[in-house]
């Protein structure tokens, strides 16, 4: 499908919420005889590209999974090459993205970052909070369980139970809509601790390209397979 043939299309009928796994940036640097920091690198544009055409289709809220409550026992190398590029990132594209009247949050808890990156993403959002558009959603130092057992204990701390709605009040998402449309790149079958409960319903796409490699046209193709696809919500 081209951009113009899904600008095109109804808007009801596109995922409100995209949530992307970006996997296979390791894979990629490796099969080029390079370091895997490299292949991060190159990831971070491909986000840049993936912000930009999901902004331009109207899509509400594009979330992506950038760093993993698991991610730290990585080599320090590659942690830090990830700061670095996080950084790299807001430094390069916060204008644009803010001028794109783009909403910048984070999911996870960002107390462990060091000094600098904590100082560059708090810059980032505060840019942006009060703008209207997408709601890009940079999920670091996240993880679905973890998320799900702090929101448990916010609970407990007010000392009411909880409905679903009330329950989604205490995510990271805040009363974001649930995710409509869930990728994962790389050819992994996993969720890997991604948005739990906000995906209960959402439409899974799995796909063998690397992150590196998914560019516009394959988020396109993603979109097009998930508008073929009959959704119920457990009704008939
Ligand atoms: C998974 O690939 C990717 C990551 C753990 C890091 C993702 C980070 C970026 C794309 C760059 C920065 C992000 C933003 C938002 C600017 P992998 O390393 O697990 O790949 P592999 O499975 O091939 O080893």
């Amino acid at each position: 499908m081209k951009t113009e043939e899904l600008m095109n299309v109804d808007k009801e009928f596109l995922p409100k919420h995209i949530a992307i796994i970006m996997d296979g940036n390791g894979r990629w640097a490796k099969a080029k005889g390079m370091p895997r920091h490299y292949g991060h690198y190159e990831g971070a544009n491909r986000v840049v590209d993936i912000v930009r055409a999901s902004s331009n289709l109207g899509i509400e809220v594009l979330t992506l999974y950038a760093f993993s409550t698991e991610n730290w026992k990585r080599p320090a190398i590659e942690v830090n090459a990830i700061m670095k590029i996080l950084i790299k990132f807001i430094d390069d594209k916060l204008d644009e993205l803010a001028a794109n009247n783009v909403i910048i949050k984070v999911l996870g808890n960002r107390e462990p970052f060091p000094k600098d990156v904590m100082a560059s993403l708090e810059k980032a959002i505060k840019k942006t909070e009060n703008n209207t558009g997408m709601i890009l959603n940079i999920a670091l130092n996240y993880g679905g369980q973890q998320e799900i057992i702090q929101a448990v204990n916010k609970a407990i701390q007010n000392g009411k139970e909880v409905d679903i709605d009330d329950f989604k009040s205490y995510l990271y998402t805040e009363n974001q809509i649930d995710v409509d449309f869930l990728i994962r790149t790389s050819g992994e079958l996993r969720l890997s601790n991604f948005l739990l409960f906000q995906s209960a319903y959402a439409e899974l796409y799995f796909t063998s390209v690397l992150w590196p490699d998914f560019n516009e046209e394959e988020l396109y193709k993603a979109i097009e397979d998930y508008l073929s696809r009959n959704r119920r919500f457990g009704g008939l």
